[in-house]
């Protein structure tokens, strides 16, 4: 599986300090509240569980499922439910919790799906942003690292489902790919 990767854009070590910092602000900013995290999976798994046990506060989890990409290296824009949450969130103050933020689409369809659920609030916190490929604008409130526009793999995303238990985020070789 190394053999198939390029450059090493993230490291562990870098993840788990802005993981760390990000828990910082989320539990200053939620003082006094229990959010609800939604994890999407599946790239969000790993996130999820770094970024949950540096939060000093009692959050609740629940997952939803969706996908916009099916095996392809290039978003559809059609986004589907594969798999709801199990909580009700009304009345709930929701941070959504994201591996990367590409064209927007998929964030953009689940804050619509979420807010027709009346929760408290709704924020969201992403590992990556790939920001140059935005297609919808959606305020990001917690971002960990701004990337470019190249297609990464590891530390929750994959490519063809493979590559998600790398623990670093990394450039695939272009030869390991066609679009
Ligand atoms: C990835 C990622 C986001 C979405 C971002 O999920 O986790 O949900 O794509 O892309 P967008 O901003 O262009 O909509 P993917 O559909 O690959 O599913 P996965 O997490 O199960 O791999």
């Amino acid at each position: 599986m190394e053999n198939d990767i390029g450059e090493i854009l993230i490291t562990e070590e870098q993840i788990r300090e802005r993981t760390a910092e990000l828990a910082r602000e989320i539990s200053e900013d939620y003082r006094g509240k229990d959010p609800l995290l939604i994890c999407i999976l599946k790239g969000g798994l790993m996130f999820l569980a770094d970024l949950m046990r540096e939060i000093q506060l009692p959050v609740e989890i629940d997952f939803m499922a969706v996908s916009s990409y099916g095996d392809a290296t290039e978003s559809s824009g059609i986004v589907r439910i594969l798999m709801d949450l199990q909580r009700n969130i009304q009345g709930r103050h929701v941070l959504i919790v994201e591996d990367i933020i590409d064209t927007g689409q998929t964030l953009s369809y689940i804050i619509e799906t979420l807010r027709a659920r009346d929760p408290a609030s709704i924020k969201v916190c992403t590992l990556l942003d790939k920001s140059a490929r935005r297609e919808v604008e959606i305020p990001l409130d917690y971002v960990g690292f701004d990337i470019p526009d190249k297609f990464v793999v590891g530390y929750g995303l994959d490519y063809g489902e493979i590559y998600r238990n790398l623990p670093y985020v990394a450039v695939l070789k272009p030869e390991m790919y066609s679009t």
